[in-house]
């Protein structure tokens, strides 16, 4: 890949930063994309703090050496575990001028509009769960314990889409008992968070189960305002992105089964590439530039 091109980057474990990508590139036609699906070593939702951030890292690393200086986690997980120590830790010593922004904080901050009872289900990966960010991030936003939030782990949803079982009887079996569990957790909950960016592809089955008075929230649309927002108030990064309205597809795995799974993007001339993810020796990436 040519670095005379600055395309945003747009990571996931697998196919579930697609749905993100479909909002942003509707918002920003203009503009360069990378989209790059770790598929090879999905899901992460049910791996260790450790092993997500180094996975998130090499993929980070590997845009940035590709030419990205904003990287969009398009993945509640790595949001969850790495988000915080790559900027915090790591991209002060990469490159003080890269960015790597997230998809919680912007889905948090969306919630306090849209419910009325203010509870609220949060369903995502066991590692988001566990890591706490979306009830952290509420009681931040809303100063309190003003809204009080349920979470339920869905561990098989992921593996469902990936493994492109989503119309099966298997699908509805699961997406039945995680969604019943929260909800019958708290008969106030008027709002449900699908926060992990890959349940939006299991919409169909979520919508026959979820009872018609609470409203589901998919986070595609949000991330990509929120990201329309964000070059607009840093115009020194938006100067920095290119825009030849390209749109190339990196995964770790299949070419040819990314390209079913990509299929909605064949009017933008899918290019899908194999790449190898390890970590890249930061002064490489120093030496790139
Ligand atoms: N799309 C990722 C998320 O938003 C899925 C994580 C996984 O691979 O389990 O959390």
């Amino acid at each position: 890949m040519t670095q005379d091109i600055h395309p945003i980057g747009i990571f996931d474990s697998g196919y579930g930063g697609l749905t993100i990508l479909k909002e942003i590139v509707n918002k920003l036609p203009d503009y360069d994309f990378y989209y790059l699906g770790d598929n090879a070593r999905t899901p992460y939702g049910t791996r260790s703090y450790d092993i997500v951030y180094q996975y998130t890292r090499e993929a980070v690393i590997k845009l940035f050496d590709m030419g990205c200086h904003l990287v969009i986690l398009a993945c509640n997980t790595a949001s969850a575990k790495a988000l915080r120590t790559l900027q915090q830790n790591d991209i002060p010593r990469i490159d003080p001028n890269r960015r790597v922004l997230g998809v919680i904080r912007p889905s948090v901050e969306k919630i306090p509009e849209l419910t009325r009872t203010r509870h609220v289900g949060i369903l995502a990966t066991t590692g988001t769960v566990l890591s706490d960010s979306y009830p952290m991030e509420i009681r931040k936003i809303s100063g309190g314990n003003d809204i009080i939030t349920h979470q339920e782990a869905c561990p098989m949803w992921v593996p469902i889409v990936e493994n492109n079982e989503i119309d099966t009887p298997g699908a509805a079996y699961f997406i039945r008992k995680d969604i019943t569990r929260l909800i019958d957790k708290d008969p106030l909950i008027d709002t449900l968070v699908l926060a992990c960016t890959h349940y939006p592809l299991l919409l169909k089955q979520i919508i026959k189960i979820v009872p018609g008075h609470i409203r589901i929230i998919s986070q595609g649309k949000i991330v990509a305002a929120s990201l329309v927002d964000y070059l607009k108030r840093h115009p020194e990064m938006d100067a920095v992105c290119t825009k030849n309205g390209t749109l190339n597809f990196f995964t770790t795995e299949s070419i040819r089964t990314f390209e079913e799974k990509a299929e909605f993007f064949l009017n933008h001339g899918l290019r899908v590439h194999h790449i190898h993810l390890t970590e890249t020796p930061i002064h490489n990436l120093i030496c790139s530039r």
